[in-house]
């Protein structure tokens, strides 16, 4: 289908990089593929997709306009950048919750003893977009990986984020979400929709969700 022409739509993906010296950084094993994978799927659909990426090894699926960036901080910016032409903001990036709070600018010597290293909170770039003035009906989806109570905490992600969706994730296994090749969750619209996406492949379930999300996206400002 070609339901999608007219739609801009912008997709995070991947993990984000924080440094905390020259050759040291925190980050997590997002590996970028449901980011891309939906970014492939608006694109078939006649989407216009802007792809934010942080550092992963993955080839850009044709079409699709890619923005690549390192830090939580940097994500935030280019969204920003993306924000006035967007109609619709998909966040599958792991986005990192916490960064140095130092940024040394040479490597960090070590010395006997313990070692405390102190991070400072980053943007939550969802929440932030969530609560814009001008957000005039652009569509937000987020997802929300959890190990325990994943609907009620995917909900309550949802209401405090001013999202319009969210995926919820049980990343509890090591089969599906994070670093696997298959994903599976439960859809939670705003209005208390809840849609059960069984296991499947990246692939297929990146297909399945737009399928579900069409309407809300042809719907976007
Ligand atoms: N997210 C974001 N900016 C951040 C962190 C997360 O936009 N700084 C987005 C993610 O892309 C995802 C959703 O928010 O769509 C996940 O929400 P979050 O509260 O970060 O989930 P958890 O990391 O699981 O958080 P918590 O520790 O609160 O459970």
């Amino acid at each position: 289908p070609t339901d999608l022409v007219g739609v801009h739509v912008t997709v995070s993906a991947g993990p984000t990089v924080e440094d905390l010296d020259p050759v040291r950084f925190l980050s997590n094993r997002s590996t970028g593929t449901m980011g891309f994978e939906l970014a492939r799927a608006l694109a078939e659909r006649g989407a216009e997709v802007t792809l934010i990426t942080g550092p992963v090894h993955l080839n850009t699926p044709p079409g699709v306009r890619r923005m690549d960036v390192r830090s939580a901080d940097d994500m935030a910016c280019a969204m920003a950048q993306t924000w006035t032409t967007t109609d619709a903001v998909i966040m599958s990036a792991a986005v990192a919750d916490y960064r140095p709070a130092v940024l040394a600018n040479t490597k960090l010597k070590k010395s006997p003893g313990e070692m405390t290293l102190n991070l400072e909170r980053t943007e939550d770039i969802l929440a932030t977009l969530g609560g814009r003035q001008d957000r005039d009906g652009k569509l937000l989806v987020g997802f929300a990986a959890e190990t325990e109570q994943v609907v009620e905490r995917a909900q309550d992600k949802l209401l405090r984020k001013g999202l319009d969706w969210i995926i919820a994730n049980d990343v509890s296994g090591a089969q599906i979400g994070f670093g696997a090749g298959d994903n599976a969750g439960i859809l939670i619209g705003r209005a208390g929709e809840m849609i059960r996406l069984e296991r499947m492949a990246k692939a297929e379930f990146a297909d399945t969700l737009i399928d579900h999300l069409s309407a809300a996206l042809r719907g976007s400002p």
